[in-house]
């Protein structure tokens, strides 16, 4: 096969071979002669393909803080094959994902997007996730290499991490998985590591290439690609394109021997290994597996969720006997599957909460209110529309949406219009508006309510996508009253967004009426108080947890605490849902009887979240990472000056001193579990443990290093009937003991092997 890369590889001119090291468009490489052109598309919870918008659906898988509860790795390879069948359904080459960054601060905006605190955990469900992609034939992409653990200022920060720090927490991950994996290819980050901007790293040649012998392609996050020296220092391919740093730049500085053609040559290699690699050189790619997906959506979603308490035995409910549920809260009726930026995918369906429990108890009467209000800008509309293109020869559109976003508009369009029909299922005050950048008018019923030109305000490329700015102006209609809203967007070139690219986004929202918070809370104690068991689903919003922003608390958002605390009040038989990707403040949690870990839990979340409940299917999930009690002393992610300093060096997560509120690990399950004995082996430690429960049940066996610090130095996952006892090997790495030291080093001496439950619940030791 090299034979043939090189073969080709002479075909090309020096023009053509720089062509290739830029993109054509936003998420495709050029093509020229014997290479067709290769797609690449975002993102990890799902294959969104070149189209940003509902007209192509994608299956919706849940998040990565999900997939990696699930300490189930034979589950995440075969997740990663139905992402790939999606990605060829949808002609994608190359998915960019899994993001490997780990979790230093619940803070981190993208800490949904990524696996663990852990860096062993982290590598072992990207691996499983690799091979599961690469196995079906699509290149999987490891992002964002590295140390970009956090978005504030994220462009540009200068992330100070020590060495040690770097090799056995941050780099880690990469390293398990390019040695285990041979990922196809490698995101550089945006951010800059010890004075490095990362596409001009060092780390890419030395350490990524040299040292772990890697033949895959080194991609620059979108944009960040900045200069001609990245060329040098071992970036291959400039992202996204067709304009970039390199082009007759590059040729030129090759012309004139700044940069070797040798240079130029490997990069064009790897690209070309990379087409061979996902059949693109006319050989065949291996055909993905076929999956009934909601199915297996769904079970994946259950084996994710983890039940952090269960006091006394609400849980499992037993369904056939109740009679009336209330299922409360502000995500209750709103299906929050996934978190925001370029991990965003749209599902041809989603299934909230309270639908998954009206589906499961027929028999039953369902009550909702959401109790609280919890977001500050004006949410998406979510309404039959038409869209029309003034100024071009193109036909009006009928779509459901109201998220627009325009790779590139048809030719010769001047403005967009959306029209909607607004009807009022309340009478009162709804808000009616935009979200974007650029120019942006409403008429209501053929009157002007506003005229506003919108503007960013800060320096993130990503800002018109993640946090536009708004307009909006107050409609009052009576119950029943259908209002006509016309908005009207002039597009003018590179308006829509601050990337250097033609695409238009922009949103139309509405906000419904509402009551005071009082009355809010008080319509949803009193459906708790009169069921037989209230469900309450609290969560963050799109607003919280983004790429683009660090989150600036933990507390639930809203009086969603409030909520909490008076439903249970009303009701003793009282079950807390999270919706959250990351950790979020539950200064309630020892008063509530159930506490459900549900993190972003992807388009099937509330039949998984029914099964789970009523007990069709146990709670799989044990927590990636650790949910602290307080923001105290947690690493922050704003950079002062801009430096980031790591300063807290390893102690992230259960690393750290202090005691949490749900520890790494931790999670129960519907049966109950024995450690019997462990006993050292030639390549690990046998554990035994005994189902001592009623009911068959899988549980995560952890086994932690006291030295070099307490680690996770190994798990496996065993599933055992009532009374049956289950032996396991855990093959252990001479890695889970290393340090790194300018070297790895493992000193001599004991270590003292435990495994258990959770970090914290330690059971057998040798
Ligand atoms: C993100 C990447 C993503 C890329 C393309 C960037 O802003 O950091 O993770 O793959 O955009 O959407």
């Amino acid at each position: 096969m090299e034979d043939l890369l090189r073969a080709r590889l002479s075909e090309l001119t020096l023009e053509e071979k720089v062509r290739v090291l830029t993109g054509a468009d936003f998420w495709a490489l050029h093509e020229v002669p014997g290479l067709r052109r290769l797609v690449t598309s975002d993102g990890p919870a799902g294959v969104r393909g070149e189209r940003w918008d509902e007209r192509d659906a994608s299956a919706n898988v849940p998040s990565p803080t999900a997939l990696a509860a699930t300490w189930d790795e034979a589950r995440i390879e075969r997740l990663g094959g139905l992402l790939a069948a999606e990605c060829r359904r949808k002609g994608v080459d190359v998915l960019l994902a899994p993001t490997v960054n780990l979790h230093r601060s619940p803070y981190g905006g993208r800490h949904f997007e990524c696996f663990s605190e852990d860096p062993l955990l982290t590598a072992r469900i990207g691996i499983a996730y690799v091979n599961g992609l690469q196995r079906a034939g699509v290149g999987a992409t490891v992002k964002h290499f590295v140390a970009n653990d956090s978005e504030t200022e994220r462009f540009t920060l200068d992330a100070r991490v020590d060495e040690r720090t770097l090799r056995e927490l941050y780099m880690a991950p990469f390293e398990a998985i390019i040695k285990q994996a041979r990922p196809w290819a490698v995101m550089a980050a945006y951010n800059q590591v010890n004075g490095h901007t990362m596409t001009e790293s060092p780390l890419l040649r030395d350490v990524l290439k040299d040292e772990w012998e890697w033949d895959g392609v080194v991609m620059s996050d979108w944009f960040a690609g900045r200069s001609l020296d990245a060329a040098a220092a071992a970036l291959d391919l400039v992202m996204p394109g067709p304009s970039g740093p390199w082009g007759d730049a590059l040729v030129a500085a090759v012309r004139d021997g700044r940069v070797s053609e040798a240079v130029v040559d490997d990069k064009v290699l790897r690209i070309l290994r990379l087409a061979s690699r996902v059949g693109a050189l006319g050989d065949a790619a291996a055909a993905p597996p076929t999956f009934d997906v909601p199915a297996e959506l769904r079970a994946t979603a259950a084996a994710s969720f983890v039940l952090a308490r269960n006091h006394g035995t609400l849980l499992p409910l037993n369904g056939p006997t109740l009679t009336r549920v209330a299922v409360i809260g502000p995500n209750a009726a709103v299906a929050r599957t996934l978190g925001g930026g370029s991990a965003t995918v749209f599902p041809a369906y989603t299934v909230s909460p309270l639908d998954g429990i009206r589906a499961a108890l027929p028999h039953a009467e369902v009550t909702h209110a959401p109790g609280v209000r919890t977001h500050e800008r004006l949410p998406t509309a979510d309404l039959d529309v038409e869209v029309t293109y003034a100024g071009a020869d193109a036909e009006p559109e009928r779509r459901h949406t109201g998220d627009f976003h325009w790779n590139q508009l048809p030719q010769g369009t001047t403005a967009v219009e959306i029209r909607a029909k607004l009807q009022a299922e309340t009478a009162g005050e709804h808000i009616v508006g935009a979200s974007g950048v650029g120019r942006f008018t409403m008429t209501v019923n053929g009157t002007q309510v506003f005229d506003e030109t919108l503007a960013l305000s800060g320096n993130d490329p990503a800002e018109a996508h993640m946090f536009p700015p708004q307009a909006g102006a107050p409609v009052t209609l009576a119950q029943g009253e259908t209002a006509e809203l016309v908005l009207r967007h002039e597009v003018n070139a590179h308006a829509g967004s601050s990337f250097d690219s033609p695409a238009v986004v922009f949103k139309l929202n509405v906000d419904y009426p509402h009551g005071t918070p009082e009355e809010e809370l008080e319509r949803a104690v009193a459906l708790a108080r009169e069921a037989d068991v209230a469900m309450v689903v609290v969560g963050t919003t799109e607003e919280v947890e983004s790429e683009g922003f660090d989150r600036t608390s933990l507390a639930l958002p809203g009086a969603q605490d409030e909520l909490m605390r008076r439903v249970n009040d009303a009701n003793p038989r009282t079950i807390a849902v999270v919706n959250a990707g990351a950790p979020v403040l539950l200064p309630w949690a020892d008063r509530v009887p159930a506490i459900l870990l549900t993190w972003f839990p992807g388009q099937e979340a509330g039949n998984a979240i029914a099964d789970v409940l009523l007990g069709a299917v146990e709670p799989g999930g044990r927590l990636p990472t650790t949910w602290p009690a307080s923001e105290e002393g947690l690493p922050g992610t704003r950079p002062s000056g801009g430096v980031l300093e790591y300063s807290e060096g390893t102690a992230i997560g259960y690393r750290r001193p202090g005691q949490p509120l749900f520890p790494f690990g931790h999670g129960h399950g519907y049966t109950l579990w024995e450690y019997l004995g462990i006993e050292r082996t030639d390549g690990g430690v046998r554990v035994r443990v005994v189902n001592a429960g009623t009911r068959r049940g899988r549980e995560v066996i952890q086994v932690y290093t006291d030295k070099p610090e307490l680690r996770l130095a190994g798990f496996a996952g065993v599933e055992a009937d009532p009374g049956e006892q289950v032996e396991v090997e855990i093959a252990l790495s001479e890695r889970a003991f290393a340090r790194w030291d300018g070297g790895w080093v493992t000193e001599p001496g004991e270590y003292v092997l435990s495994a258990g439950r959770s970090v914290a619940d330690l059971r057998v030791s040798t």
